[in-house]
C-alpha cells in the first residue's frame, strides 16, 4: 500500500517537471507558433470540437500551433495521436470546460489522451465522469 502511494507521488513529480519544462520551452521560444485555431461550439470559430481541431493540425509538424478553446463545454473525448507533436492547448479558464461524454461513455475511457510529444494545455478544465457503478 505504501509503496503504491509512492509510486504514484513519484509519477505525479515527473510529469509535473516535464509540464514545466515544455511550458517554459514555450514561453522562451513563442514565435514559433506558426499558427492559431479558433474552436467554438458556437460555430464562429474554425472549428466546433476540439477534435476537428486535432485531426485538422498536420502531421510531423515542428512548429506550435495553437489551438484556441472558445469558453463553452465542449462533450466529447479528445485523443492527441503521436504524429502530432507541438500542439497548444488553450482554453478560457474555467469557463472552457472538455468533459467526456454522457451516457454512451464508455467506462475507463480518459476525456483525454495525448500519446504526442511537445503538448501544452492551459486554462482549460477537464472534468472526469464519475463511474457510479
Ligand atoms: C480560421 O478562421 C479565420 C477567420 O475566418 C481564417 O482567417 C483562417 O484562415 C482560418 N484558419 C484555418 C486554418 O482554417
Amino acid at each position: 500500500m505504501s509503496t503504491l502511494a509512492l509510486l504514484l507521488v513519484l509519477v505525479l513529480t515527473c510529469s509535473a517537471s516535464s509540464a514545466q519544462r515544455v511550458q517554459s520551452k514555450f514561453h522562451t521560444d513563442s514565435a514559433t507558433v506558426s499558427v492559431t485555431v479558433i474552436v467554438d461550439w458556437f460555430g464562429s470559430g474554425n472549428f466546433t470540437t476540439v477534435q476537428q481541431a486535432i485531426d485538422w493540425a498536420p502531421t510531423n509538424n515542428n512548429q506550435w500551433i495553437r489551438i484556441h478553446v472558445k469558453a463553452g463545454t465542449y462533450t466529447e473525448q479528445v485523443s492527441i495521436p503521436q504524429n502530432k507533436p507541438y500542439i497548444l492547448l488553450e482554453g478560457e479558464g474555467r469557463k472552457t470546460i472538455i468533459q467526456s461524454g454522457g451516457h454512451g461513455s464508455v467506462r475507463g475511457t480518459s476525456t483525454f489522451t495525448v500519446n504526442a510529444d511537445n503538448f501544452v494545455a492551459s486554462r482549460i478544465t477537464f472534468k472526469v465522469e464519475q463511474s457510479s457503478h
